[in-house]
């Protein structure tokens, strides 16, 4: 067996010595460098784009503006809430990250808005063009993000509209909380503000677009190529077989390349118009204004609870900063829909819309805010009733998902609790101030949650040859998290091969179809298909070999009844029928699988940090994750994924802050120098993972749930 082997990354040495390819590491014949031109104001119109200066560079090609562009099939917007039921408006998601098009007309709404497109031979002479573009604009007044506090938000907060980014109810009511938290013994109201943070991934979002005549071709920095080849087939009014997708590589994600943005619709026009191959790498500044961002937002929680810590209601209230576009919502209620026992709840949502970028899901999504305004409050309520934070979490387990009374799926989470207090020695710990030097030393815990996105319908193919070598083709996509190492590790154990005779074929359209590499669904869902499509591979090989397929099994290239010693070797089986090549098909369909169950993966964080209260400094000292999220395909990737992601919850806490300037609403800082980010030497060595010993066999056929983004949540 492999699945459970912490088998080191297959794609390891092609990364770490150049070989692995990324968008912008593809050319063409003839190609042109595109650099976009972008508005200095939040709202207004064009009145003239003055480019002879620009196109007297040596180098550029063309100068693009709204004049130029064809006019892209129109997206919808949204309409009125009304009566918003969950199970009739439940929407696919968006592959579009927004309605909103840019360079269709003389309209500004944001900041930094792409206006025109300079195309040259080289990168330099395209850049050169775009200082030299005149862009004249007559502002009209912006609304602007107000000041970050609960009363001027909740002023200007409206309700959301009715539109593919509701992928759960605006809000939520369970029993009447306004009366439970009057009639509570003690009660806890608090705010939490957060402000707007970038994904920054490491590798620019990135587009090389060439035409064949109607057919599109594109290498693209993305989540999810069956998205971008939608929005693209959309937006040109094409068939979807006219659009090919690759992307073989992407340089980290975070959410931030998981909806399709305007520069890939531009650079496609672009290629489209001057009829040659386009290559558009978005600019660092490009990101803070082209791509979303986590918004910022405000959240008031509200606990009642009685003498013994036992809550009677949650009250939690959201307003996040969205475009005048789109209403993106960010769900931050949902941890505190499911995470604690409760008889009554109150949940809301509303948007702020402003002349700014238009956010987007960013790792964690709804869990990451929502847990660090919870599980805050959690602390306030756990210090005002004189209780160990911990023990408040045990006295309102929920045994069953408090909103729909639904049993889970698998929980763990009293486990997770119990052995992740004792890697941190939790209990022992010391609850006099305690010192270092001069460090102030303190711990504390949360509870970490994040729902379960099984995204519809994963497929894939596995295709066994006769000298015992396997490829597995899944039209998903790797964004850096180890699915380039788990698929062909789920494959091999099928066919009883080691994992190195397996190769993946993986980021192009012409492969099934999978979703998207986004909200932590990926084993689950694609390592659902790989399983199943290796299943019916050696189902086949089972028929030629005159066996019955339920019961065999196969290892070092031979396939036998289960148990017995002999067997017929892969090519031997193969031979006799006249085939070098079986291929198997499976797909993961999750409406088959765990109905009735609610689902969810969950874990306990456990840190200590260090204050200098002269210096004013804070410093992360030592963590403990401990994770109640299934079967562990691969502990190695999936430890540094949790790694990873208490590094991210780190940067959340005490470190990024994107900051909305109060004139033009653009981020005051738009490259790494002004971001802080987490780098090695704010991360300790001592961090400890750890994953409960469970299963779910409701989730999907892996027994695992989604990881990759539950370690953020709780961290804050
Ligand atoms: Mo993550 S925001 O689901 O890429």
């Amino acid at each position: 067996m492999t699945v459970g082997q912490p088998l080191p990354r297959l794609d390891g040495p092609a990364k770490v010595t150049g070989r692995a390819r990324y968008a912008a590491d593809h050319g063409a014949p003839g190609l042109l460098h595109a650099v976009l031109v972008t508005a200095a104001i939040p709202a207004g119109r064009l009145t003239a784009i003055e480019a002879r200066a620009a196109l007297a560079e040596r180098g550029v090609v063309r100068v693009l503006t709204h004049e130029d562009m064809p006019r892209f099939a129109k997206l919808p917007q949204g309409e009125a809430l009304g009566d918003f039921d969950m199970e009739e408006d439940k929407p696919d998601g968006p592959p579009a990250a927004q309605s909103f098009m840019p360079m269709q007309d003389d309209e500004i709404r944001h900041e930094g808005q792409p206006v025109a497109i300079v195309l040259g031979e080289t990168l330099e002479a395209a850049e050169a063009g775009a200082r030299r573009v005149e862009v004249r604009c007559e502002q009209t007044e912006a609304r602007l993000p107000v000041a970050p506090e609960w009363a001027a938000l909740d002023d200007v907060a409206v309700e959301p509209r009715k539109s593919d980014f509701l992928f759960f109810g605006p809000g939520f009511t369970k029993a009447d909380a306004g009366a439970a938290l009057t009639n509570a013994e003690t009660s806890i109201e608090a705010v939490y503000l957060q402000p707007s943070r970038h994904h920054n991934a490491m590798e620019p979002s990135a587009i090389v677009a060439e035409w064949d005549g109607d057919a599109l071709t594109v290498h693209d920095a993305t989540q999810h190529v069956y998205g971008v080849r939608h929005v693209l087939a959309a937006r040109f009014g094409l068939p979807v077989e006219k659009v090919r997708v690759i992307a073989q590589h992407t340089g980290g994600g975070f959410g931030g390349k998981g909806w399709v943005w305007p520069h890939e619709v531009l650079a496609a026009a672009a290629a489209r118009i001057v009829g040659r191959p386009v290559k558009l790498v978005l600019s660092r500044a490009n990101l803070y204004s082209c791509l979303g961002y986590q918004p910022r937002m405000a959240q008031k929680v509200m606990l009642g609870a009685d003498g013994e810590g036992h809550l009677t209601a949650v009250q939690h209230d959201v307003v996040n900063v969205t475009s005048v576009s789109d209403d993106f919502v960010e769900f931050a209620t949902e941890a505190s829909r499911s995470l604690y026992a409760t008889p009554s709840m109150r949940l809301s949502h509303r948007v702020e819309r402003a002349n700014v970028a238009m956010p987007t899901p960013m790792r964690a999504p709804v869990d990451g805010p929502g847990t660090w305004a919870l599980e805050s409050a959690m602390d306030e309520l756990a210090h005002r009733l004189g209780m160990d934070p911990l023990d408040l979490r045990l006295a309102n387990y929920a045994e069953e998902d408090p909103a729909t009374g639904e049993p889970w799926s698998s929980k763990k989470l009293r486990e997770a609790y119990e052995e992740g207090a004792r890697l941190f020695g939790w209990r022992e710990r010391s609850r006099q101030t305690r010192r270092d030097g001069d460090w102030l030393i303190g711990q504390g815990m949360a509870s970490c949650t994040m729902g379960c996105f099984r995204t519809p319908t994963p497929a894939a193919e596995v295709a066994l040859r006769a000298d015992g070598a396997a490829v597995v083709r899944t039209g998903t996509q790797d964004i850096g998290t180890g699915t380039l190492t788990i698929f062909p590790q789920i494959a091999a154990d099928v066919l009883g091969l080691p994992p190195g005779r397996v190769t993946l074929e993986m980021g192009d359209t012409r492969l099934p179809e999978a979703g998207p590499t986004y909200g932590s669904s990926s084993t689950m869902g694609v390592g659902a298909a790989v399983l199943r499509a290796a299943e019916d591979a050696r189902t086949k090989l089972a028929r030629l070999a005159n066996l019955p397929p339920g019961e065999v099994e196969m290892a070092e290239g031979r396939i036998r009844r289960r148990g017995a010693s002999e067997g017929i070797a892969i090519a031997e089986a193969m031979r006799e029928a006249g085939t070098d090549e079986i291929v198997g098909a499976g797909a993961f369909d999750p409406t088959q699988s765990g109905e009735g169950f609610s689902m969810r993966s969950f874990g306990a964080v456990f840190v200590e940090v260090g204050i200098d209260p002269e210096l004013g400094l804070l410093r992360l000292r030592r963590v403990v994750g401990s994770y109640s999220v299934g079967r562990i395909v691969n502990p190695r990737t999936a430890k540094a994924q949790m790694t990873g992601g208490i590094i991210w919850g780190w940067g959340m806490a005490a470190m990024e802050q994107s900051q909305h300037e109060p004139v033009l609403g653009r981020f005051l800082s738009k490259n790494l120098a002004g971001v802080a980010i987490p780098v090695n030497a704010d991360i300790p060595g001592d961090i400890t993972i750890h994953f409960v010993d469970e299963v779910d066999e409701h989730a999907s056929p892996i027994g695992g749930k989604g990881i990759g983004e539950l370690p953020v949540t709780g961290v804050a």
